[in-house]
């Protein structure tokens, strides 16, 4: 499996992909905001990454790179349907709540606000609805009373690691069925 990773900000995500799927390869990172931290985790794992807020670039990209699945784990920007028909049912997304709950911004804040006794996280199909896509792969978190959105987010990032490759390995099945 060639993977293309697109990240915004931190990559926790993307590193953890790296290191708990060594039967897929991430061949590219495309990274939208010029401080990402991800593109340093890029430069420390060696593993080839661009700057790029265009679509038709992002899809000449992972095009010429070769990619069979595109995972979006925190890229922070409604993509459109010119790059989502450009890999269809092959791009996910990671997002911090149980959905169909607390779609876009601000989820976790969302569900600590909204009294939840439960959040958790997600990985679904990206389609042109946000954060509406077939889910793939939840898991569920706890909200503790004296949760803050720090704590409540690394809760639900310790969850992300698990579930976010789990969710490439069922795509990857579903994917190779496809061919066989
Ligand atoms: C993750 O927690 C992910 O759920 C969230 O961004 C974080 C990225 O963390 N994604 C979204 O909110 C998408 N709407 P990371 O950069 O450390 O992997």
């Amino acid at each position: 499996m060639r993977l293309g990773v697109m990240c915004s900000g931190n990559g926790s995500n993307f590193e953890n992909i790296h290191h708990a799927c060594p039967k897929h390869d991430i061949v590219i990172m495309v990274y939208n905001k010029k401080k990402a931290k991800a593109k340093r985790r890029a430069d420390r794992l060696d593993i080839p990454s661009c700057y790029s807020k265009d679509e038709d670039e992002i899809i000449a990209l992972f095009n010429a790179y070769e990619v069979d699945m595109i995972v979006m784990a925190g890229w922070m920007r409604i993509i459109t349907p010119k790059l989502i028909n450009a890999f269809p049912q092959r791009i996910i997304n990671l997002h911090p709540s149980l959905l169909p709950k607390y779609k876009g911004l601000h989820a976790v804040e969302q569900a600590i606000n909204n009294g939840e006794e439960f959040t958790g996280c997600s990985v679904h199909y990206v389609n042109e609805e946000l954060d509406g896509g077939e889910v793939i792969m939840q898991s569920e978190v706890p909200i503790l009373p004296e949760d803050t959105i720090k704590s409540l987010t690394k809760a639900i990032q310790r969850k992300e690691y698990a579930i976010l490759p789990a969710a490439i390995e069922h795509v990857k099945q579903r994917l190779s069925l496809e061919i066989s």
